[in-house]
């Protein structure tokens, strides 16, 4: 399960600078692609709702399912999301498109990173492809 919090399904035209010009759709295609190199599947999510990612985490957890999550802005102050990380059973990759440690101080903290089973950063969409790599190799 590759899940994404909100405004991630604005990549494109969201600031470009920062992001990339990549598409939801791109990193989408960079999953499965990731995904079937390593003969694995991707099922790709993004959601703007607290409430969802969090039910999809419940799902994941009750089925062990790998997660490669970016919880998006809720890194930074979502101990809903962070509880609901602590309860996953199989490993959890947590990837970022930019590098959050070098930009804005409120985005050095991650209240998910102390769940995870590792954090990839700052790659763009290859923070997707390399979090595959790690799962394969687990
Ligand atoms: C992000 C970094 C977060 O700080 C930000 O709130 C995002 C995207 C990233 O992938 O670089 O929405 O998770």
């Amino acid at each position: 399960m590759v899940l994404n919090g909100p405004n991630l399904n604005r990549l494109g035209t969201r600031e470009p600078d920062i992001y990339g010009a990549s598409t939801f759709a791109d990193l989408v295609s960079a999953c499965q692609n990731a995904a079937a190199s390593h003969g694995m599947s991707a099922d790709v999510r993004q959601t703007n709702d607290e409430a969802e990612l969090i039910g999809w985490l419940h799902e994941a957890s009750d089925a062990s399912t790998p997660v490669i999550l970016n919880p998006a802005a809720f890194t930074h102050y979502s101990y809903a999301v962070r509880d609901a990380c602590a309860m996953l059973t199989a490993p959890l990759i947590e990837v970022h498109i930019s590098n959050p440690a070098a930009r804005e101080e409120f985005r050095h903290t991650s209240v998910v990173a102390g769940v995870a089973t590792g954090t990839i950063t700052g790659f763009g969409l290859d923070s997707y492809v390399l979090a595959f790599a790690a799962l394969a190799r687990r």
